[in-house]
């Protein structure tokens, strides 16, 4: 794909290649690591369902939302507002360009773990049993200052090749078979968690829903998981939405990206959480749960060695699409607005992600101690982003979606079979999320 925004703009080949490659920019580390360690410090059950709410309303709509906005013009997020709705408008598109760019500077600290653990599994050394010796080995390598910042270069220089190469379409087809061999993996690795003794509790923690300890806090995660795993409010759906061909179904194609990511969020959840309560790892652990529970687990199985060398390589791929779909509207919007050179501009996203992203990786170590509102500078990056910028970038294009270009954007689903959706996607849109997402933000702040 090439996002640059030149006059003639290709287009995805089918609705099919569409599909993918926004679902490749939604399965990705949100799924296998984020999800199953927020769902661990937000009480299990009762924030699954709260999260699975807001992905079928809010989720859907949104998602609706911006691949209109991205059809209707074939442009990049702010050039776009700028067309449809005027100068006021691009300061949405420019906010959201640097929310991805935020984001990316902490995903790629993440990637970098990915990286590591790849290695190690193919050296053999990740297998382990001792959930005490994982937890320990995780830890000194996220505080060793040289080791994470040199694999958080890594998986970064690999997705500023990518983008620079502009071989994102190449990617996106392997993803066709890649995606499914990841879900498929975990499918298998999940046999293996639910038979550890003692996994049964953690797949009850999970699915039993138990409201009595929801507080405004957790509604805010799960509201803010939501956005992330479905990788709305940062303008990138708008980016691939405008590769739509003119007959494309939208309907049935944000269906389609709201359950691959949905699917993926759950497998995730139940591989590692039975796991968690088998081991005896406590839920609220963190940031380091998938990657602590996980080698236990493939010590445990027969193959362990092969099938961790194949998790690893799998999640780092789905982590790479997904970096690449942050990093692309980054470098699309200098372009776009600038008039850079494609490959000036992806050097310039590389250094400022690499310097941005830095202090986050040493928040883990030697700048553990540095905290502002109680977070680590990981943590504040992950929480201003994830629960306040990505839901304001939300509400910003529902409100633009519902008013501004209501009657445009509802031609969109002309023709389509699910006419009885345009008026519930107005309402949706203009009544539900902004009641929702003012309503989250008033119980926390
Ligand atoms: N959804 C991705 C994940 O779950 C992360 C992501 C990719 C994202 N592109 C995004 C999040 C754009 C927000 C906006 O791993």
């Amino acid at each position: 794909m090439d996002a640059s925004g030149e006059a003639c703009r290709a287009t995805w080949g089918s609705r099919l290649g569409f599909v993918l490659a926004a679902a490749g920019s939604a399965v990705g580390l949100g799924a296998v690591w984020k999800f199953p360690y927020v769902v661990g410090q937000h009480g299990g059950g009762a924030f699954l369902v709260i999260y699975l709410g807001c992905v079928l309303t809010l989720g859907v709509a949104l998602l609706l939302a911006e691949m209109t906005v991205g059809r209707l013009t074939g442009q990049s997020i702010t050039t776009a507002l700028r067309t449809l709705g005027g100068r006021a408008w691009a300061w949405v598109g420019r906010i959201a360009t640097f929310n991805a760019f935020a984001i990316l500077s902490f995903y790629v600290v993440v990637g970098g773990w990915t990286v590591t653990y790849l290695m190690r599994a193919f050296t053999g050394s990740v297998l382990a049993n001792d959930t005490q010796r994982l937890v320990a080995e995780f830890s000194a390598f996220t505080a060793n200052p040289v080791a994470s910042l040199a694999s958080m270069g890594v998986f970064l220089g690999l997705t500023a090749l990518i983008v620079a190469a502009g071989v994102q379409k190449g990617i996106e087809r392997a993803g066709k078979w890649l995606m499914p061999a990841l879900f498929l993996l975990m499918l298998l690795v999940i046999a293996r968690a639910l038979t550890l003794p003692g996994a049964m509790a953690g797949v009850a923690w999970f699915l039993t829903p138990d409201f009595s300890i929801i507080s405004g806090d957790t509604l805010l995660e799960a509201l803010g998981l939501a956005f992330f795993s479905l990788s709305l409010g940062a303008g990138m759906i708008v980016v691939y939405g405008s590769y739509l061909p003119r007959d494309a179904r939208l309907a049935g194609s944000a269906v389609w990206v709201a359950t691959l990511a949905t699917l993926a969020c759950c497998l995730a959840g139940l591989m590692i959480l039975p796991a968690v309560f088998a081991f005896g790892v406590p839920p609220d652990a963190g940031p380091g749960l998938t990657f602590i529970t996980m080698p236990a687990i493939f010590a445990q199985m027969p193959f362990g060695h092969a099938i961790a060398i194949a998790f690893f390589l799998l999640l780092l791929f789905a982590a790479l699409t997904s970096a690449v779909s942050l990093f692309e509207p980054v470098a699309a919007f200098l372009i776009d607005e600038y008039q850079w050179r494609r490959s000036t501009a992806v050097l310039a996203v590389f250094v400022a992600t690499f310097l941005f992203g830095a202090p986050a990786a040493l928040s883990f170590g030697i700048w553990s101690d540095v905290r502002l509102f109680d977070r680590t500078i990981f943590d504040l990056m992950d929480y201003v982003t994830v629960n306040l910028l990505m839901p304001a970038g939300g509400l910003c294009i529902a409100i633009f979606v519902g008013t501004s270009i209501w009657p445009k954007a509802r031609t969109v689903l002309e023709g389509s079979r699910a006419q009885w959706f345009v008026p519930v996607w107005r309402v949706l849109l203009l009544v539900l999320t902004p009641i929702a997402i003012f309503g989250v933000w008033y119980q926390t702040f």
